[in-house]
């Protein structure tokens, strides 16, 4: 199913946020900069996924709920915007000659917008999983119920191929993640 192997790279990209997020609490700003862009890395890679693969067969079916492909693209901007601003701010703190009290306090600041970009993507994520990739699961399902032969047949082989390269795609960038991380 979709929905399962997309959950589980929501997951993934949520730890990644949080290891940045215990090095920025930590006052290790080097190693906080490094996990934001192991998490942006892998960010990119999941929206890249979503806009080849996903949302073109969304944007076929027919949709029950009211979020149009229009909505989660202009999202993924939203996403891009916010999170250019927040390794901006981190790029400056890490410049930056200040005292302790100062130090947290910065903290505190670019904690602040995260979680407007930890909101933003729960909310993202959330929508994805309860309406497109729902919907898309459930017009595949129909398909492969009854695909013996001919078009559904061929329809069905193609859901299982997209999840298998959904799948191959997300391991490789794992992967180069994990390798640099070590
Ligand atoms: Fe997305
Ligand atoms: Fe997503």
């Amino acid at each position: 199913m979709l929905v399962e192997i997309i959950k589980q790279q929501h997951l993934e990209l949520r730890e990644l946020f949080m290891r940045h997020q215990e090095m920025l609490l930590q006052m290790q700003f080097e190693d906080a900069k490094i996990w934001l862009e192991h998490f942006y890395v892998c960010q990119k890679a999941h929206m890249k996924i979503e806009e080849s693969y996903i949302f073109p067969e969304f944007a076929k079916i027919e949709r029950t709920s009211k979020w149009d492909v229009s909505l989660y693209e202009k999202e993924h901007d939203k996403i891009n915007q916010l999170y250019e601003n927040i390794a901006n701010d981190l790029n400056w703190l890490s410049e930056q000659k200040l005292d302790q009290s100062q130090k947290r306090r910065n903290i505190i600041a670019l904690l602040d917008k995260e979680k407007t970009l930890k909101g933003l993507n729960e909310h993202h994520e959330e929508r994805e999983e309860e309406a497109m990739l729902k919907e898309l699961d459930d017009v595949y399902m129909n398909i492969c119920d009854g695909a013996d032969s001919g078009t559904e047949a061929e329809r069905a082989k193609e859901y299982k191929q997209l999840q298998l390269d959904i799948k191959l795609t997300w391991a490789e960038v794992i992967a180069s993640v994990r390798e640099t991380s070590i």
